[in-house]
């Protein structure tokens, strides 16, 4: 059986997710997008897995470099969710003029007011179609708890405590 993309969009509009952005490269080579493809693999080692669109400049950036940051969003930070999302317009190194963005160990660009920061060391990358699935090997965390998280369902960002 065969399952119409449009259905499949619709159903997947159906499941919340947390709002993340993934960036990776340093300097003018630093590149970003929003993505709520972010999963948990496994805490011994820590790793997680994020599935990114081949076309995306961000894709670009974690194979040129071998390394990768997700930065989990707040509720505060819908502004920043729309412009690494393309919304505003803006692509490439540009979309780093908005918030305040630091390096920690692998050097990928970390959101210094992210609620959680994950730094990671590419492990592995498998063929996902249209997509590549990173596997990462988490070099250094940070977490700022207390703050509301953004999360995105229906075409929505909400906010959760
Ligand atoms: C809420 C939200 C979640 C997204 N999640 C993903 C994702 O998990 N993986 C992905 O490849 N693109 C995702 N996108 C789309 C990218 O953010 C968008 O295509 C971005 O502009 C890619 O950057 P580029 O300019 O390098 O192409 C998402 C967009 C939104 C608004």
């Amino acid at each position: 059986m065969s399952i119409d993309p449009a259905d499949f969009r619709a159903a997947m509009r159906e499941m919340a997710g947390a709002v993340s952005i993934i960036a990776a490269g340093c300097g003018s080579r630093r590149r970003g997008m929003t993505a709520t493809a972010v999963c948990s693999l496994s805490a011994q080692p820590p790793t997680l897995l994020v599935c990114v669109n081949k076309d995306t400049e961000c894709h670009k950036a974690i194979v040129e470099h071998g390394a990768f940051s997700v930065n989990v969003l707040g509720a505060n930070a819908e502004g920043l969710a729309n412009r690494f999302a393309g919304r505003e317009g803006t692509r490439g190194l540009e979309r780093f003029a908005a918030g305040r963005w630091s390096a920690l160990a692998t050097g990928a660009p970390i959101l210094e007011d992210a609620v959680a920061v994950f730094d990671c060391t590419l492990r592995q990358s498998f063929d996902g179609g249209t997509h590549s699935v990173f596997i990462g090997d988490v070099s250094a965390v940070s977490t700022q708890g207390g703050q509301a998280a953004l999360v995105y369902r229906a075409g929505r960002f909400a906010a959760v405590d």
